[in-house]
């Protein structure tokens, strides 16, 4: 038998600064969506995600608070991170904190090895330092401030003046893996996805790249450096560890060499350190690269990225409690091509919440599950002589079970929903051509009206597969009123045409209940 192929994503571990937005929450979902095609494909799934508690920034903000930055942490987790989980609807396999002992001690075992292999150095920087980023800026990364700021020199991404530090550090020897890492973009066009992402990264590196400065001592709030423990090991060293230490990296070499390499979702803000840094210092380890690195786009609001340290975040539960998390879920991976940016807007949220789940999907689901109970007793009745609607239907469940796979392979998840949404508009015309209701005022006509309910039956199935990683929560109600067996996460996503789903029928309440929006 062949071994079920490994699938490991991650997100980024985000920084517990401040409670999640939807931005977070965005990519938690892009991820999870993922995660479940792969494991319903039978692929040897994790889905890791995380928090990033050291730093600077978590420092000054527990500070203010008046609490040490551990207390910060565990408390913005435990309220705030984890719950983000259930809001909507994520099937995580692990999630990790850098404040994890089984994180801190494999960072250590990491930089020990790149120290004792001559890949880091002692040097001396002085640099402007956005701490919102925890980065160091170019001059051309920065921007004229406004308003309060006006007349400084601003952080392009958190319009916040910089900080002009100068310390001894230790460095990283990033520079030397330029060439490596252009090879590597040349051979593996799809390592860095997006186009557009991977057209930035060529671009930064085929310009040059300055060795990282990978320590800071002006303060404690991180991971000591084993050799010299005046230090703290830069928070973003720290943070890219994350996705080996939590799969078994120095510790569980059986774990470690199943899961990785990962595929890692991340936002655009972050691509340098993911398409850059870090295959670096994987490389420097002589550790294998990520499988790839996708970097969606921003959530915008007045067309800027929608941030939480300008304030303008909108938390996931104020869409959550009136539409569903479905609701949510849907409307994010459809609306916004992955990859691009997008704006969020209630009416587009509504409109499409009527249009296309209420009415699209859920009357659908409703009227097939009706009309099985009302003309044959709920007992799911079987397809006899095949006309050439029927055989049309079947067609396009294989089509769109067939291109959606293919484009959640390229990451292209509005794309895989597009094409199983063809099953959803076919079937919905499928039932106005053949008007089985006039069907079941004939009693001549019983066959053809139990071909056309047993059609529809068959494709409700297949749509529930399809649409379980995006509608988890509404395909499972589906899925038990088709008296369907097991779950619908366990049914592979070519079960649907291949075998008879189940016997009986049963009620099914409103999938997507008419909502209220409060003006
Ligand atoms: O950067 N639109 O954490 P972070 C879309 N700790 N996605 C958004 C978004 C928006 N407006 N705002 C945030 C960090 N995100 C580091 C990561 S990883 C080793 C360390 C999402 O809390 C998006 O995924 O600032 C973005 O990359 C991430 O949150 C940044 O989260
Ligand atoms: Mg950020």
């Amino acid at each position: 038998m062949a071994e079920a192929s490994s699938f490991y994503i991650t997100t980024p571990i985000f920084y517990v600064n401040d409670v999640p937005h939807i931005g977070h929450a965005y990519t938690e979902v892009a991820a999870d969506v993922l995660a479940r095609w792969h494991r319903q494909a039978g692929d040897d799934t994790w889905m890791l995600t995380g928090t990033d508690e050291h730093g600077q920034k978590i420092l000054r903000t527990a500070t203010a608070n008046g609490v040490t930055p551990q207390e910060w942490a565990d408390k913005l987790v435990a309220d705030a991170w984890i719950p983000l989980l259930e809001t909507v609807d994520i099937a995580n396999d692990d999630f990790i904190r850098t404040t994890d002992a089984r994180h801190e001690a494999n960072v250590q075992k990491f930089l020990q090895k790149l120290y004792d292999d001559g890949h880091i150095y002692t040097g001396e920087y002085e640099g402007y330092y956005c701490v919102g980023c925890e980065e160091y800026k170019q001059e051309s990364d920065l921007v004229a401030g406004t308003g309060e700021y006006e007349g400084q020199q601003v952080c392009a991404i958190h319009s916040k003046p910089v900080e002009l530090l100068h310390e001894k550090n230790y460095f990283f020897r990033t520079s030397a893996f330029a060439e490596r890492l252009l090879a590597l973009y040349e051979e593996r066009p799809d390592f860095v996805q997006p186009e557009s992402a991977r057209n930035e990264v060529l671009g930064w590196v085929r310009s040059g790249l300055a060795d990282l400065s990978i320590s800071r001592s002006t303060f404690d709030w991180g991971v000591k450096v084993p050799w010299d423990e005046t230090h703290v090991v830069y928070v973003w060293f720290d943070a890219l560890l994350n996705y080996i230490t939590a799969v078994g990296y120095g510790q569980d070499d059986d774990e470690f060499s199943r899961r990785w390499p990962a595929q890692h979702i991340v936002g655009k803000d972050i691509l340098r350190f993911h398409a850059v840094i870090w295959p670096a210092m994987l490389m420097a380890a002589g550790l294998e690269v990520p499988k790839g690195v996708f970097g969606h786009g921003w959530l915008l609001v007045g067309g800027e990225k929608m941030s939480k340290s300008k304030l303008t975040g909108i938390a996931p539960e104020q869409i959550t409690s009136t539409f569903g998390s479905d609701a949510f879920r849907y409307y994010f991976m459809r609306a916004i091509a992955f990859g691009q940016d997008g704006s969020f807007s209630w009416e587009d949220l509504a409109a499409r919440y009527q249009a296309e789940l209420a009415n699209g999907f859920g009357n659908l689901a409703s009227r097939v599950v009706a009309m099985i109970n009302r003309y044959c007793d709920g007992v799911v009745p079987r397809q006899g002589a095949l006309e050439a609607a029927d055989i049309e239907i079947g067609a396009v469940e294989r089509r769109a079970t067939d291109a959606s796979w293919q484009a959640i392979d390229r990451i292209a998840i509005h794309e895989a929903i597009g094409a199983a949404w063809e099953l959803v508009d076919a079937l919905n015309g499928y039932l106005t051509a053949e008007e089985p209701w006039a069907l079941a005022k004939d009693p001549e006509r019983r066959d053809r009206l139990e071909t056309v309910l047993a059609t529809a039956y068959r494709g409700l199935g297949t749509l529930a597969v399809l649409l379980s990683p995006v509608l988890p929560k509404a395909t499972a109600k589906l899925w038990t009123a088709l008296g369907a067996p097991g779950t619908v996460q366990d049914a592979r996503v070519d079960l649907a045409y291949e075998a008879e789903l189940g016997e009986r029928v049963a009620p099914l309440e409103a999938l997507f209940p008419r909502v209220e929006v409060a003006e």
